[in-house]
């Protein structure tokens, strides 16, 4: 899940944690996990998937195990199985022609009102709503809460004609006509019942209904809502509060698939990107693209460092998170008057409408040093100097120092915001969180008084001029598994987003202080923008029903508002935001879009120096490579333009392009190239594009040509311009 959690474990600001890694670790013979033995494609034919499973499992593993190993079948959208095997069964399988892959499972983790608005995505925009009630949306997630308002199914009608999956939601749950389906892997569990919130919130995001009067205790009250409000949702439930693993997740995906959805949702991934050998996201999604289905998945809470961006395939439309133009902040007031804007979501009003006396931990403290008393460790504040007083601690907050203000009796507390200055987090009592400057102010205050006085103030909505600017966390590309695809794709909101919550979870991170239930909650990640993206995906979708992923994904990329360094909060640019900020509106009628067939992905990955055997069956549907025409993936037909190049070598580098004609019949097109930089020489060739029909294919070819000083990421623009639209793909080359 990719909401943003405090802890840095989470995706909604957790991203994935890899535990067992994508190579081989050695187990030893006796031990058992699991691994995920994928055979490709579906065969097509007299052909039993699960008996030639369980088949394949006799032939290695001792008999009076075999109906136990036997953990998952895949073979609805493709075919393979996870199994429990000792390192031994393991290799016996991995000989077997029929075995693409096998590798160990890994547990990946998941990653407002408002936000819709910020996007001028206003509730009256036009709809062809009889198409869109017909669009499913797949989520991929912690399951969902059905009772919630955001999914009740009144004014549905019935369930669209197209569907093919179910309603097995196990115990107590209840699908209708807005929740058409629901189906739980996670074992140990009894049904698809949202008990973290991730997967209500994301779900509500995307195709929450309108509901009016939405809020987390009042803050950031509004109609909550998602993209495409009218449209289905079906609930593929595979984490737990533990994460989720590959093999529920691949099981998500061949049921989602085959179910008949139009869009998949996935807000979870790992820490770091693994090769697409080991990438169940990957995999899982590529069989959708045949049959239309476009996956959306967050890009990674890891913003930290550079090319951490998890999502890497071509094929997967890869999510950034930034902020919106509402910021939630709790103001701080001091004796002197001053007032200074933390960061925080909090509830809480405190008792007095008077200044509380505000003391430092680090006067606070008989038993402990100046360096732990300053932190509030646990243990080190005396009740006498700190009940009924407002203390500062120097630290970021943590479950250890906000129990241990609670136990020495403070009305509330004041922090450092870590590494994750730009979001609030929900507070389990009154609290807030300052930047460095800030707390120096408080700091200083105190200094200057020998009466120091502070009041926290609930938090309120502040308008923040600057947004959208990326969020410190969200993940950077480059993408280092395909260097010359650039990731992420796009940037929508995801901080501090209101949406539905399961009533069943605690709404703060530090959830043991924290016994509230609520109905909406306020989270940040990049699992929260994702869903934004899925929305407006199927909102391009119910306005052109026969667009192909590609065709909307491009859509959505071409048209997005235009950022610049200012716009990214490391200053990394299209590393972080990829062709810019999700523009739904102008993303329904594009005029030109880069399309990318199956065949073309099959070219590209046969060009990789990947096994040909896995290659081949991974991806390719059991054609080889043999007769197949690599082709580069600076070439693969993607609406944006990328090359990595040698460090301080001339280079010439050379895209070629198709763009298919969705606007005018008649048109002209007229290539520029923008904001270009003055080290590199970059010509359009034809640099003028005439259609009389709609769906008129036109190629062209992008030269970049620099020299030895080039620095080491040149950014321009392309854009075919026909007077009406404007399709622009960033041209992105670096070293
Ligand atoms: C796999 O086998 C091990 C014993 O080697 C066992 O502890 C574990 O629970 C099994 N896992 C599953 C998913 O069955
Ligand atoms: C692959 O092709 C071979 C020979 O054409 C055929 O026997 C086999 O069933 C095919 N497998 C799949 C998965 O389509
Ligand atoms: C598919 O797998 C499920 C178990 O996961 C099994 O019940 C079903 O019979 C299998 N279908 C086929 C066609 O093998
Ligand atoms: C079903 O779940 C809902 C929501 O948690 C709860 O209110 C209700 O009591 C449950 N019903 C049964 C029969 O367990
Ligand atoms: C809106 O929600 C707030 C907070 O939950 C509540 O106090 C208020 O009464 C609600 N207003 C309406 C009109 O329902
Ligand atoms: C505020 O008042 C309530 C009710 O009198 C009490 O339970 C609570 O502890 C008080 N809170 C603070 C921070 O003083
Ligand atoms: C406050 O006073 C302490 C002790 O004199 C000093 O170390 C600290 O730098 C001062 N803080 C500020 C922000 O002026
Ligand atoms: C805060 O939110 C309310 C309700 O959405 C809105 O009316 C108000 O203008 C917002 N205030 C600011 C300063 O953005
Ligand atoms: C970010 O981009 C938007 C839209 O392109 C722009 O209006 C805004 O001023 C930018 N913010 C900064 C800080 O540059
Ligand atoms: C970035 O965008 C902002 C607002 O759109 C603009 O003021 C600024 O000049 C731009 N910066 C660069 C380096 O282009
Ligand atoms: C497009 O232009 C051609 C010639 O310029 C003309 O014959 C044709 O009717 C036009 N088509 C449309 C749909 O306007
Ligand atoms: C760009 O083109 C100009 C004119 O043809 C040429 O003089 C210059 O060397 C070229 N620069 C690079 C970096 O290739």
């Amino acid at each position: 899940m990719d909401a943003l959690r405090i802890s840095c474990i989470l995706f909604a600001l957790f991203v994935i944690s890899l535990s067992g890694s994508g190579g081989t670790t050695a187990a030893t013979d006796e031990e058992r996990k699991v691994y995920i033995v994928y055979l490709g494609a579906l065969p097509e034919g007299d052909y039993s998937p699960s008996a030639r499973h369980l088949s394949m499992l006799q032939e290695v593993v001792d008999s009076s195990y075999t109906g136990k190993s036997l953990i998952r079948s895949y073979n609805r959208s493709f075919n393979g199985f996870a199994a429990n095997l000792t390192n031994q069964e393991r290799e016996k399988l991995a000989g077997r022609d029929a075995v693409a892959l096998i590798f160990p499972s890994k547990t990946l983790q998941l990653q407002t009102t408002a936000s819709w608005d910020f996007l001028r995505f206003p509730r009256n925009v036009g709809r062809n709503l009889d198409i869109e009630s017909d669009i499913i949306i797949g989520v991929i997630d912690s399951g969902i809460w059905p009772e919630s308002k955001s999914f009740s199914d009144h004014g549905f009608g019935p369930i669209p004609k197209k569907w093919k999956g179910v309603c097995k939601g196990g115990k107590n749950f209840t699908c209708n006509n807005k929740i058409v389906g629901a189906r739980y892997y996670v074992r140990g569990d009894d049904s698809a019942r949202d008990l973290d919130g991730h997967g209500s919130h994301t779900a509500s995001t995307a195709a929450g209904n309108e509901v009016e009067n939405a809020s987390f205790y009042g803050i950031a009250q509004g109609i909550a809502r998602g993209g495409v409000p009218s449209a289905r949702i079906s609930a593929y439930k595979v984490c737990s509060d533990t994460g989720c693993t590959d093999e529920d997740i691949l099981a998500g995906f061949d049921d989602a698939i085959a179910d008949g959805v139009d869009i998949i949702t996935v807000s979870l991934g790992l820490q770091s990107p693994v090769g697409l050998q080991y990438d169940s996201i990957a995999i899982g999604s590529f069989h959708g693209i045949g049959k239309g289905v476009l996956t959306v998945q967050s890009a990674g809470n890891d913003g930290s460092l550079t090319g951490r961006v998890v999502s890497t395939a071509p094929w997967l439309f890869t999510v950034a998170a930034s902020t919106t133009n509402r910021k939630l902040v709790s103001k701080i007031a001091l004796g002197n008057g001053a007032e200074i804007f933390g960061n925080a979501i909090n509830s809480f009003k405190l008792n007095s409408t008077k200044n509380y006396p505000l003391v430092y931990g680090k006067d606070a403290s008989i038993q402990c040093g100046e360096a732990e008393a300053k932190r509030c460790y646990g243990g080190c504040l005396d009740r006498r100097l700190v009940e009924g007083k407002i203390v500062l601690c120097d630290d970021t907050f943590s479950s250890s120092n906000l129990a241990e203000v609670k136990r020495a009796g403070s009305v509330g507390s004041i922090f450092r915001s870590g590494e994750i200055y730009d979001v609030s987090f929900v507070f389990p009592s009154a609290a807030s969180t300052l930047s460095p400057q800030q707390f120096d102010l408080v700091e200083s205050y105190i200094n200057s008084t020998k009466v120091p006085q502070a009041y926290i103030y609930p938090s309120e909505n502040i308008t923040d001029s600057s947004a959208p600017v990326v969020a410190s966390f969200s993940s950077r590309g480059p993408n280092t598994i395909f260097p010359d695809i650039l990731k992420p794709d796009i940037s929508a909101p995801g901080v501090d987003i209101l949406a539905a919550y399961s009533p069943a979870a605690s709404p703060s991170e530090i959830s043991h202080q924290d016994a509230r239930s609520v109905e909406y909650n306020i989270l940040s990640g990049t699992s929260m923008a994702c869903p934004h993206v899925a929305g407006a995906a199927a909102y391009v979708k119910s306005l052109n029903p026969h667009w192909s992923p590609s065709a909307i994904k491009s859509a959505l990329m071409t048209t997005a508002w235009q950022l610049n360094a200012t716009n990214a909060s490391h200053g990394d640019a299209e590393f972080s935001y990829g062709a810019g900020h999700l523009d739904p509106v102008k993303a329904a009628d594009p005029g030109l879009v880069y399309e990318i067939l199956r065949s073309d992905y099959i070219k590209l990955l046969c060009g990789l120096k990947l096994d040909p055997k896995a290659l081949a069956q991974i991806f390719a549907d059991n054609t080889s490579c043999t007769n197949v025409v690599p082709t580069q993936p600076k070439d693969l037909n993607y609406p944006t333009i990328t090359a990595k190049v040698e460090n301080g070598e001339r280079f010439t580098a050379t895209f070629s392009r198709t763009v298919t004609n969705v606007g005018l019949p008649n048109s002209t097109y007229r290539a520029t190239i923008t904001t270009r930089p003055s080290q590199v020489n970059i010509s359009v060739e034809p640099n003028i594009l005439s259609f009389t029909t709609v769906n008129e294919k036109r190629s062209f070819v992008v030269t970049v040509t620099g020299g030895r000083a080039t620095p080491p990421v040149i950014s321009a623009s392309l854009v075919w311009f026909d007077g009406l639209h404007s399709v622009r793909s960033p041209i992105i080359i670096y070293t």
